[in-house]
């Protein structure tokens, strides 16, 4: 079993997340805007509050003398055992924040045995990213566009290189109304750096009439507006094939058409595990069930589509009130996994008691790439998982099965 309660020097400069956020804000202070791109979300930013707020409303009630000393982390999901619940959020544009972007945090992930979850809009490769995670899980997360011929595309590159599972994203169908971005008039789709994955997919570039990057073609970092504008003045081809690239695949990538019916589609092909990521409701998780998905991420996207919906944590709460759900759940059909706003070892602790069996994690993994790459981002999963071992046993519980058991009667909602 891995232990991640060895104390080690704080690379990052912090072991809190709000630092963490400070010192990412600082080392970025060169691209501001990709800092808020990262930091925004969507209108006045009311979800991604409500996010913390929901876990703060709700307290851990402590057991004591129940023999702790053997804590024990692991977690299985569709039948694989991993050594925790935690799952690296699917997070696109990574190069915005550092020169060595998926390709480090893909290598963090892998060296810790935690599942990376790799986005439709990587600034890296599919390829460059699973051969930088080597051995470790991964998974895919799929936009699925307005052509099915780019879809299998990249499933199919997706299941060649070794990602187990799919995650389709739904509450993704447009681009939410991001304030700071709209300000900033930044959008690192539109400048090629969100299009890595698009850049050297033969089926997508052919469509759009441009050359296919070779798989390990790095964009130069930061490949933002400025540099890029650049590139294009001096005739440079490969940055006006990426411009035109990172705004046709947001124009193919997302399409709001897209109804539950599709689903069986995507279902006839592709075998491995189907999660829908961006549920909130009891009815959509109960479609899911029924549409043939093998799980859900109940997810709000970080606050970033939605101003003023309901928290994630509330969402979970609400869907496992499902008798069907929680059916599904139980007889190992359904799968149900949560992000947004987790932060630290009690969150993980709050959604895995009301009914989650792993949370995603997003921007902290940017803010500690941003601040020491590869490095950083190790340093940062070590230490939530040190923190959610230590609550775990201090609460009185000595493995996630046991809490997971006992489930919500382990908190009370003030
Ligand atoms: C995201 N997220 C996201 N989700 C997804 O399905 N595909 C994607 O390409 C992206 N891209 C992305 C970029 C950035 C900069 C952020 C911050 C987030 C959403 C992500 O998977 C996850 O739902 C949230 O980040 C979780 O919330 P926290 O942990 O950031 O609060």
């Amino acid at each position: 079993k891995t232990s991640y309660t060895s104390r080690r020097a704080p690379v990052l400069g912090t072991f809190g997340v709000d630092k963490l956020e400070q010192i990412a804000r600082e080392k970025l202070k060169e691209s501001p805007d990709a800092f808020l791109y990262v930091f925004g979300s969507a209108g006045t930013g009311s979800t991604k509050e409500e996010n913390r707020k929901e876990f703060e409303r709700w307290k851990i009630v402590p057991r004591v003398l129940r023999n702790v000393a053997g804590r024990n982390s692991e977690t299985t999901l569709f039948g694989v055992k991993y050594p925790s619940p935690l799952l690296f959020a699917p997070v696109g544009a990574q190069g915005i924040v550092h020169a060595d972007a998926e390709e480090a945090s893909s290598a963090a992930a892998g060296k810790l045995g935690v599942p990376f979850i790799m986005s439709s809009a990587s600034t890296r490769s599919i390829e460059a990213v699973a051969k930088a995670n080597g051995s470790g899980p991964r998974w895919f997360q799929l936009y699925w566009g307005k052509t099915n011929d780019v879809m299998h595309s990249l499933i199919t590159r997706a299941k060649t290189n070794g990602f187990s599972a799919i995650v389709f994203t739904v509450d993704s169908m447009m681009i939410g109304w991001r304030p700071f971005d709209l300000d900033t008039g930044y959008l690192p789709f539109g400048h090629g750096v969100g299009a890595q994955v698009g850049l050297t997919d033969p089926v997508f570039m052919r469509k759009v009439g441009l050359d296919v990057f070779p798989p390990d073609a790095k964009p130069e970092f930061p490949y933002v507006a400025a540099r890029q504008d650049e590139l294009i003045a001096q005739g440079d081809k490969a940055a006006t094939d990426s411009l035109k690239a990172g705004q046709a695949f947001v124009g193919e990538m997302l399409d709001p058409a897209k109804v539950w019916e599709d689903l069986a589609y995507l279902r006839k092909h592709w075998e491995g595990p189907l999660i829908i990521k961006g549920v909130l409701c009891a009815e959509d998780a109960e479609l899911a069930i029924k549409h043939g998905a093998d799980g859900i991420v109940v997810s709000t996207h970080g606050g970033r589509q939605i101003d003023g919906s309901i928290s994630s944590l509330l969402g979970l709460h609400q869907i496992m009130q499902s008798p069907i759900v929680r059916t599904a759940q139980a007889e190992g059909r359904f799968t149900i996994l949560l992000d947004s706003g987790v932060r630290t070892g009690s969150d993980i602790f709050k959604a895995l008691a009301l009914g989650a069996q792993g949370v995603l994690y997003g921007r902290p993994v940017m803010y500690a790439l941003a601040i020491a790459g590869q490095e950083g981002v190790e340093a940062q999963v070590r230490t939530v998982l040190a923190d959610f071992e230590i609550t775990l046993g201090l609460a009185g519980y000595a493995s996630v099965d046991e809490l997971r058991k006992n489930g919500e009667k382990a908190l009370v909602r003030i």
